[in-house]
């Protein structure tokens, strides 16, 4: 089994960026701990950031090639972004929406997802957590399906 790991713009600044909001580990601590729990549930992953909307759905499309899922945290672009969900939903693999931060605590702004309607569901609010509990419960729905 093969997933796809997608982080959106801004997320390579992660360890950096706004703590007080999105924690203190970096995007490669957080890669680490997806490939430590990787090789526990005996999936492969592979990762990939950008921040350029392009970018990410050029790896979408090629994640068609072999990929049985997507985990995204489409960061920013998950409150305006129709062309990546347009992107997952042609791919037509599951895919699991994930945030560090609760964004329905946040701003009005943060409120809407235009990725939620075409993810299987989405998990935030749990900081790196969320994309543990993101990766478990995209494993599980691809292995019982
Ligand atoms: C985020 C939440 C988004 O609203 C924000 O634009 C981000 C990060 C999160 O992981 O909490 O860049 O996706």
């Amino acid at each position: 089994m093969k997933f796809l790991v997608l982080h959106g713009p801004n997320l390579n600044l992660l360890g950096t960026r706004e703590p007080g909001i999105y924690g203190s580990l970096t995007l490669a601590e957080i890669d680490a701990s997806l490939e430590k729990l990787s090789a526990e549930l005996g999936c492969e992953l592979s990762f990939f950031q950008s921040n350029t909307e392009g970018a990410l759905i050029d790896a979408i499309q090629n994640a068609a090639d072999g990929c049985q899922g997507i985990l995204i945290n489409p960061a920013a672009y998950t409150h305006t972004s129709i062309a990546i969900r347009d992107a997952l939903s042609a791919l037509g693999i599951p895919c699991v929406e994930v945030h560090l931060s609760n964004i329905h605590r946040r701003e009005t702004f943060r409120h809407t997802s235009m990725i939620a309607p075409v993810a299987i569901g989405q998990i935030c609010g749990f900081g790196p957590d969320s994309y543990l509990l993101g990766l478990r419960a995209l494993f599980n729905y691809v292995k019982n399906k």
